[in-house]
């Protein structure tokens, strides 16, 4: 465990079609006045025709490549937290891999819902931290858009579709990602689920007529568990990180619904002005929320080095989890691209600094 895990890069893509309350209400029985007050949701993003969770990801991905200055050549694993997948199998990584020609990479899906992409997270850093792997792409992303019941409006204004993605590396820094903790509660699984298209329920006439293929949610009892587990999640995770919650600059939790984030603070009695919001523009993007929240809340300045940041999510499954990290942000400009470059520069270093000019 001699080394730490840090982002060194981040990225996120969400599709161009803007879908706000008022177009909604052209097609469902709904208000943008129900909409807003209930779940602060103004807008969501839905993908055109063609894009599905594998493209989205690949673009965040290649973004967070970039910021971190680090080659597809030279990733080692690529985990991509989706409860929308392209395929049941092969894997939506897989296909993020082929396209990014990410040669030596490993790849695999992470499924926890919501609480997917901090699912990624615990992984990747567990990857690096123990030495195995010296860095991972991870990316949150769904395409959720297609799994909506235009007959159920309680479900369909919520969830929508983007893709985030960071780089994670070793690190000889002293700090890096501190801790992550992940619970699950598998007999609250069917308060929030997509029922058919799985080998208990195989896709047939019977699953379209019972209407199978959409979320199914019972939206009260999901957002009572949501505000107590993402508490516990996040006053665990600060524990384990030996800090207090005073000593976090901000938090981004799962984009959810204004008002269950909102419990949340009030629960931990944490400032809302240090809490990270952007579901007005985005809605529910599943896994995908934290990191497109991450990466907007670098871009808006809201992240400085040696900030101490908590992401909280929860789930379907149900699943909830937090981490807490020290913001490390970006590379110094001149880093060389490659590993292979960067290590033949530390060596030059070495021979400079052993042997006498
Ligand atoms: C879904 C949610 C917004 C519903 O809010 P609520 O205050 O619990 O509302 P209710 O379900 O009690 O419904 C109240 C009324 O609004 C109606 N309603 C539901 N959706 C509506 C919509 N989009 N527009 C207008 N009215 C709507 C209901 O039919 C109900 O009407 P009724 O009283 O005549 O039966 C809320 O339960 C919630 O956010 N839950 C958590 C969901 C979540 O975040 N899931 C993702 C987990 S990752």
């Amino acid at each position: 465990m001699g080394q730490n895990a840090v982002i060194t890069g981040w990225g996120y893509y969400v599709p161009s079609r803007v879908v706000t309350n008022a177009d909604l209400e052209k097609v469902v029985d709904t208000s943008d006045e129900w909409i807003t007050s209930r779940t602060g949701i103004k807008a969501r993003r839905y993908a055109a025709e063609g894009e599905t969770t594998s493209t989205m990801s690949l673009r965040a991905g290649r973004l967070a490549l970039e910021k971190a200055r680090l080659r597809p050549q030279d990733l080692d694993i690529i985990i991509v937290a989706t409860c929308s997948p392209d395929y049941i199998f092969p894997a939506t990584a897989c296909l993020v891999q082929t396209a990014l020609g990410a040669d030596r990479a490993g790849a695999f899906d992470v499924e926890a819902a919501c609480t997917g992409f901090v699912s990624g997270i615990a992984i990747a850093r567990g990857l690096v931290v123990s030495g195995s792997h010296q860095n991972a792409l991870v990316i949150g992303a769904e395409t959720l858009s297609r799994f909506l019941n235009w007959k159920d409006r309680s479900t369909c204004v919520l969830f929508a579709d983007g893709a985030g993605a960071v780089v994670i590396e070793a690190s000889n820094a002293s700090v890096g990602i501190e801790s992550a903790v992940l619970h699950s509660e598998g007999s609250k699984g069917e308060l929030l689920m997509v029922a058919g298209g799985g080998v208990r329920h195989p896709a047939s006439q019977k699953t379209l007529e019972l209407g199978q293929h959409f979320i199914t949610m019972q939206g009260g009892e999901v957002f009572k568990l949501a505000v107590k587990s993402m508490a516990d999640a996040a006053e665990e995770a600060i524990a384990d990180a030996n800090l207090r919650l005073e000593d976090i600059q901000l938090m981004i939790p799962h984009q959810a619904n204004l008002r269950i984030i909102e419990g949340v603070a009030k629960r931990l009695h944490f400032p809302m002005e240090r809490v990270f919001v952007n579901i007005q523009k985005y809605g529910n993007t599943s896994a995908a929320s934290i990191p497109i929240a991450l990466c907007e809340a670098a871009a808006e300045g809201r992240l400085r080095r040696g900030d101490k940041v908590l992401l909280v999510a929860f789930g379907g499954g149900f699943t909830w989890g937090a981490s807490v990290l020290e913001w490390f942000g970006e590379h110094e400009p001149g880093r060389p691209k490659s590993i292979v470059e960067r290590a033949s520069r530390r060596v030059e270093d070495l021979v400079d600094r052993v042997l006498p000019s």
